[in-house]
């Protein structure tokens, strides 16, 4: 059996008038029980596109075009819609970035709580509202047994957002994804809610897709990190690996966009010059190839592929500048092996 989740080659398209745009290309990862991987990248690199795909839950004019998604070694992209949304009633969850357009204005908290719980968990009406109370107890929410009376918008961002976290807990999901769970919150409760997801996936042995523009969040929670760019994975690794060497160009570019990890100033991803390539208009060849200091010739005319750049642990790089550790990577295979 492999992992929890595994992500191959996806490839998810939106349709328009002026034809179909590819938003998210090739990308693949795998993520372990307990695990967290954080998907990083500039705005518009396919985050949420890829996030929104797993979960099937993309806008009408989306569709996956290609790849596999194995979920419990289940094929998501096979299941209807009805199954779909039963696994996401059950085991798998979301929590999306605005906390206010998630939750229903005309629904007091402690429905909203219980409604999954009713329909998955088969729980009686009163179990189910005394596990509400529970929940909120557990995300930090003070008098909870008042705050299920209430309706969303008596209640401060930083609570609302506990109120989503509580609710994607709610059923046990064995896979979380939280896209940009905090950026809409202050210093303080994004660390507290932060605190609080890290602690709760460990308990429960709960699979993190993390969103993230924030590299001193990445730093904090991430087991392992997939940079996004264009639509695609450009490198993945495990977080100190990454941070230790991080090797494809625009990852280094990164790095070096953060003044201090950790210091209380917004550490956001935004200062390399240039910008992603609009999806009508990718070059060919590397999608990073106008805004990269290290660009070759070759790198206008081919396309690389995202490739194992370590004999000794996991790093996978999509950049020409490594095809010389790449063709000992797979030299060590292929010996490996035919003997
Ligand atoms: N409904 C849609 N119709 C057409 N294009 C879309 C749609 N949703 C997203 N896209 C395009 O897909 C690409 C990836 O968008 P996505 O939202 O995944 O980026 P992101 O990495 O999550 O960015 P951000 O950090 O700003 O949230 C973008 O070019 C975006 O314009
Ligand atoms: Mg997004």
């Amino acid at each position: 059996m492999g992992s929890l989740l595994q992500v191959r080659g996806l490839r998810t398209e939106f349709g328009s008038d002026a034809g179909s745009a590819v938003a998210v290309d090739e990308v693949s990862f795998d993520l372990d029980r307990g695990e967290t991987i954080c998907l990083v990248g500039e705005s518009g690199s396919g985050k949420s596109v890829t996030a929104l795909s797993i979960m099937g839950l993309l806008p009408r004019n989306g569709r996956v075009t290609d790849g596999e998604i194995r979920f419990d070694d289940v094929s998501l992209l096979d299941l209807s819609e009805p199954e779909m949304r039963e696994n996401r009633g059950n085991s798998l969850a979301m929590i999306f970035q605005e906390p206010m357009t998630s939750l229903n204005p005309v629904l007091t908290i402690g429905d909203q709580l219980t409604e999954g719980m009713l329909l998955h968990l088969g729980l009686s009406r009163q179990d189910a509202a005394k596990r509400a109370v529970e929940l909120l107890e557990l995300v930090g929410v003070p008098r909870a047994e008042q705050i299920v009376r209430d309706y969303p918008h008596r209640l401060s961002g930083g609570m609302r957002q506990r109120v989503m976290i509580a609710m994607a807990l709610s059923c046990s999901p064995a896979l979380l994804v939280a896209d940009e769970p905090t950026t809409a919150l202050d210093v303080t409760i994004q660390a507290q809610i932060l605190a609080l997801m890290k602690r709760l996936a460990a308990a429960s042995q709960t699979a993190t897709i993390l969103i993230t523009h924030d590299l001193g969040v990445v730093a904090e929670m991430a087991d392992k990190v997939a940079v996004m760019y264009a639509g695609q994975v450009v490198e993945e690794a495990d977080v100190f690996e990454l941070f230790d060497h991080p090797r494809h160009p625009y990852t280094v570019g990164l790095m070096k966009s953060i003044p201090h990890l950790g210091a209380d100033d917004d550490a956001r991803l935004e200062s390399i010059p240039g910008s992603v390539p609009a999806l009508a208009n990718m070059p060919s060849g590397c999608r990073f190839q106008d805004r990269c200091p290290s660009v070759m010739d070759r790198c206008r005319a081919e396309r690389p592929d995202l490739l194992e750049t370590s004999t000794t642990g996991k790093h996978l790089v999509r950049c020409f500048l490594y095809s010389g550790e790449q063709a000992a990577v797979r030299d060590e295979t292929t010996t490996a092996v035919a003997s």
